[in-house]
């Protein structure tokens, strides 16, 4: 019911700045990483983000289901899902760009989205059908609708093949649009959504880095995929979100479609 989402909402915002300030303590102080693999970093900080909202949730909410990063989980009706840290090789490396993300998934339906950037104090939050914010101030998509105007995020990982990105690559900078990739794929798409940038496109992501941001993207104006609809809860999947000027030529350029 409506009454359950907005308590859910309220410990959403409060428990998320709280993640975030854990994060950004425990920045401060040199903490080294391990690798989970090739390029896939791993801090202690990750799995003490996670155990925090992991329990409180759990308190809270014993009822509701949870997928996170680092703990794994097992999607159900309702499910949190969780990345305590986007952009980890950027915290790893000790460089101020990283984020919290949590989304809350209903019936296979993006309901709550949340993510924050401790480093800047932005808390970026949406509602299904209640629009976007960051701090409190409503955020649109932007007008963009050129490509040579336009700023596009490419983000990769070794889950894909280089030719295959290099591929995608070439065919956005053919576009005319320029490309960046800041490695944090949940901070991109809100980026999309304060219109800060016009695209994020990335042909495989985890549930966990991206339902948030595609929430905000939608809930700010803007042109997503169908990550649930595919699947993208079990398996992940790609993931393309656009200011609505410049989705056609990114649908084009990616080969990923619209919702
Ligand atoms: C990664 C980042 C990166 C994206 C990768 C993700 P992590 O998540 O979002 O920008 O390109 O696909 O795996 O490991 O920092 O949580």
């Amino acid at each position: 019911t409506s009454e359950d989402l907005d308590r859910r909402e309220k410990t959403l915002v409060a428990l998320i700045r709280e993640a975030g300030a854990l994060a950004q303590r425990a920045f401060a102080i040199e903490g080294g990483f391990e690798m989970k693999g090739p390029q896939d970093f791993l801090t202690v900080t990750d799995a003490a983000v996670e155990t925090l909202v992991r329990e409180r949730l759990k308190r809270l909410f014993p009822e509701d289901g949870f997928l996170g990063e680092e703990s794994g989980g097992t999607p159900g009706e309702a499910v949190w899902v969780v990345d305590p840290i986007d952009g980890t090789a950027n915290f790893a490396r000790r460089i101020p760009h990283y984020c919290v993300s949590i989304a809350f998934v209903g019936g296979n339906e993006m309901l709550l989205g949340a993510i924050y950037d401790p480093v800047h104090d932005e808390l970026y939050f949406a509602r299904a059908g209640r629009g976007a914010f960051r701090n409190g101030m409503e955020i649109r998509v932007a007008p963009t609708a050129a490509a040579g105007s336009a700023c596009v995020e490419l983000g990769w990982s070794t889950r894909i093949s280089n030719g295959v990105y290099l591929d995608v690559l070439s065919k956005i900078l053919g576009t005319g649009a320029n490309v960046r990739r800041a490695a944090t794929g949940a901070l991109g798409l809100a980026y999309v959504a304060d219109g800060r940038s016009d695209a994020y496109a990335e042909l495989h992501m985890h549930p966990w880095d991206c339902l948030a941001g595609l929430l905000l993207v939608r809930e700010a104006g803007g042109v997503v995929c169908d990550f649930l609809g595919r699947d993208g809860l079990e398996s992940g999947g790609a993931v393309l979100a656009a200011a609505p000027g410049v989705a056609d030529l990114m649908i084009a350029a990616s080969g990923i479609e619209r919702a």
